[in-house]
């Protein structure tokens, strides 16, 4: 028995970081796969796996950091709740992170999110609320107040960038050794700016960080209703995009079509089974490879194309 409510309240978060720290360990470390076939020139172009993740997305990265980060800072204890909005692959992410911990998650989505996704959420135990396109992010703020739960949210937190600048970034210079040209597409911001970031403070500003977004982004200044490549932020702009915009060198447009084709491909002509936004990242290095020199180039398979039924021919 512990003597205090302090002591107490220690012991139990040091337990829900010893079942992070498990967590943790088996998140990352993708492997790069080289394009052989869809690059042929002298341009050595890799993507990373990142589908091989725990729940198949990336977001597994941010999911450990943002709760570990929560627990530290004793905002989040046994039995807590967590609350995010996500076009679902995050949302997969923390709801995995909280079924280990024992922790309650509330996922708000938008109402177009894949059934896939939400199968995975259900199957987590996770507790779903629905938004409008657009409207996600200020329902779970609205929410967190009234459950009085941890709201994680991914778009102004910069744990999110930190988990990639200390991961992801360095995991693609041990493989790659060097790397001139990285390019990402651009949902919270959190990949392109933490890598970039790692990447330009290691190799110096010469090398290259390209941001991909769909077709009539509002982060182009476009009308915020543009094309729809789950993953990848149309409506507003989000605050780490805004702060942390020094580490993204130029950013692409890509539109539907464009990026579904390429995913096509991407499976047909490399075997890679990757989401609609691995397909807009590998027309945005192609876009960007036109007036940008580079003999390295890597790029994010951010999620798998299992987990979108509709984009299997
Ligand atoms: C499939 C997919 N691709 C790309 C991204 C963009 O990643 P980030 O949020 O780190 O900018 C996301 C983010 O949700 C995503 O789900």
């Amino acid at each position: 028995m512990c003597s205090s409510k302090l002591w107490c309240q220690l012991i139990v978060s040091d337990f829900l970081l010893e079942r992070l720290d498990e967590a943790k360990r088996v998140v990352g470390n993708t492997p790069v796969l080289r394009l052989r076939r869809l690059f042929t020139s002298d341009v050595e172009v890799y993507m990373k796996l990142e589908f091989m993740n725990p729940t198949g997305s990336h977001k597994d990265r941010i999911a450990v950091f943002m709760i570990e980060d929560a627990i530290r800072r004793g905002l989040l204890g046994p039995g807590g709740t967590v609350i995010e909005a996500s076009s679902g692959n995050t949302a997969v992410s923390v709801a995995w992170v909280a079924a280990r911990l024992g922790l309650k998650a509330v996922i708000v989505v938008e109402e177009q999110v894949s059934r896939q996704k939400i199968s995975m959420l259900k199957s987590l135990g996770a507790e779903i609320v629905y938004a409008k396109q657009g409207e996600n992010v200020k329902l779970a703020s609205e929410l967190a107040e009234k459950l009085g739960g941890v709201w994680l949210n991914q778009y102004a937190n910069l744990t999110n960038h930190i988990a990639h600048y200390i991961t992801t970034g360095p995991e693609i210079l041990r493989q790659l050794g060097e790397v001139d040209l990285f390019v990402m597409g651009m949902g919270t911001c959190g990949t392109v700016t933490g890598v970039g970031r790692f990447l330009k403070e290691k190799l110096g500003k010469r090398v290259r960080v390209v941001g991909v977004v769909p077709r009539g982004s509002a982060i182009k200044g476009g009308p915020g209703k543009g094309d729809r490549i789950e993953g990848l932020i149309t409506s507003f702009v989000p605050d780490l995009c805004r702060e942390l915009g020094e580490y993204i060198d130029e950013i692409i447009e890509v539109s539907y079509d464009e990026a579904l084709e390429a995913v096509r491909e991407l499976a047909r002509k490399e075997g890679i089974l990757a989401g609609l936004s691995s397909g807009a990242n590998i027309v945005g290095v192609r876009k960007a490879l036109e007036h940008f020199k580079a003999r390295k180039v890597v790029t994010i398979a951010a999620d798998s194309m299992l987990r979108y039924p509709e984009l299997l021919s």
